[in-house]
């Protein structure tokens, strides 16, 4: 068993209100914390930091638990930067273009998705992500959906179907068709790579009947539910989310009183995802609402060939910040503890004792910078279960 000190922290977020200031993100000055293989195993002030055998003085940085980026369509071919540059000169975004993404998956070899798979998650590390959740929907066939989980079960235990992502061009004038081979043999295909199951429920997407169907059938294979909703519009997407007891309801970008009030009564997590409503030129969701309502909420890239094809979790707090109302500390418990949560999961997204050792060094004094520098490499060091990520080990 190997046991690295990291002392001199100037300021240490640990997510644990127990610990440090009191306030949710559990902020302590001047302190240390000890990981043993790939655990926490000691955190507290430099000065009674216990002895191990390495040690790593970060001279006065912030040091933070690594991000937890909740909502990814990563395992895809190709990419839409004239579906973009159409947007940014005036054209609405509608998901119509899935349908490209979608022909150039299909195309691509299984190599060919590993490679581009693996060429986002190492420009996810350096941003700071130690845990992704990666979902399917650029398939749309058996074989295909089936493919692209065993992919993303390459990369992450947190691989989600999303074969209801749109119905594809061959069952245009069928979507009965489709939504029985959803529910039926590519569910089948898809459960043994998959933990949870999702649908894009929203404006011109799937209906709210449609999309109880699909989750309704993934939660009894064993799946666990998550769904894409109130992106495009008002609709009945939280309900949903809320009834069936969702983990997380993602986009949340159109919201009732009434959808805020279901939110607060429950354990549902509100996903927000900026990149979005950046890349589409969209108004940006207000995230004030739901925080003064208690709702939890997170933040995730969505990163995606179409709507967001965003790798950067600070640019996403920095927009949080910026354009959603959100304080720098609630960005930042988004993006690391509110993920953790989307995803039900207690060992990442804080850094107490027995947590993950997925911790980010920051190039500044205090995580703060995050927002306050946007666009800067603030990330300097990561490690994922106690092993070092960035910089990437030295061979020799
Ligand atoms: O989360 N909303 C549906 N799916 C993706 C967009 C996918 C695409 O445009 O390719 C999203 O935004
Ligand atoms: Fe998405």
């Amino acid at each position: 068993m190997t046991a690295t000190l990291i002392t001199g922290i100037g300021e240490l977020v640990t997510n644990d209100p127990a610990l440090g200031d009191g306030s949710p993100l559990g902020v302590l000055h001047d302190a240390a914390l000890v990981m043993q293989d790939a655990t926490v195993a000691w955190v507290g002030p430099s000065s009674s930091a216990p002895d191990a055998d390495e040690r790593v003085d970060v001279e006065g940085r912030a040091v933070i638990p690594g991000f937890v980026d909740s909502h990814t369509h990563l395992v895809f071919a190709g990419e839409r930067s004239a579906e973009f540059a159409a947007r940014m000169a005036g054209e609405p975004y509608t998901g119509g273009g899935i349908g490209t993404t979608v022909a150039a998956t299909r195309a691509a070899s299984t190599n060919a998705l590993r490679d581009n798979t693996t060429r986002l998650m190492r420009e996810m590390t350096t941003l700071g992500t130690t845990t992704v959740e990666i979902k399917s929907g650029y398939g749309l066939t058996v074989a295909d959906e089936a493919r692209l989980l065993q992919v993303a079960g390459e990369f992450t235990d947190e691989t989600t179907f999303l074969g209801a992502h749109v119905v594809p061009a061959e069952y245009a004038d069928d979507r009965e068709a489709y939504l029985r081979l959803v529910v039926g043999d590519m569910l089948a295909a898809c459960v043994p790579h998959a933990r949870w199951v999702d649908v894009f429920c929203d404006t011109g997407a799937f209906t709210e009947d449609e999309a109880r169907r699909v989750l309704e059938a993934g939660i009894a294979a064993g799946l666990l539910p998550r769904l894409h909703g109130n992106q495009l519009g008002e609709g009945p997407g939280v309900q949903l989310a809320v009834e069936l007891e969702a983990a997380s309801v993602d986009h949340c970008t159109h919201l009732t009183e009434a959808d805020i009030e279901a939110l607060s009564g429950s354990r549902v997590v509100a996903t927000l995802l900026p990149g979005a409503e950046f890349s589409t030129r969209s108004a940006y969701p207000d995230a004030r609402r739901l925080l003064d309502a208690g709702v939890t909420v997170g933040l995730a890239t969505d990163c995606n060939p179409g709507s967001s094809f965003v790798t950067s979790m600070p640019l996403c707090i920095a927009l949080a910040v910026r354009e959603m109302r959100m304080t720098p500390a609630e960005a930042l418990f988004a993006a690391t503890a509110g993920g953790a949560r989307a995803l039900r999961r207690s060992d990442i997204g804080s850094l107490r004792e027995g947590a993950c050792a997925d911790i980010v060094v920051l190039g500044a004094p205090s995580y703060v910078h995050l927002a306050y520098r946007p666009g800067s490499a603030l990330v300097e060091s990561v490690w994922k279960g106690g092993i070092r990520a960035l910089p990437a080990c030295r061979v020799g």
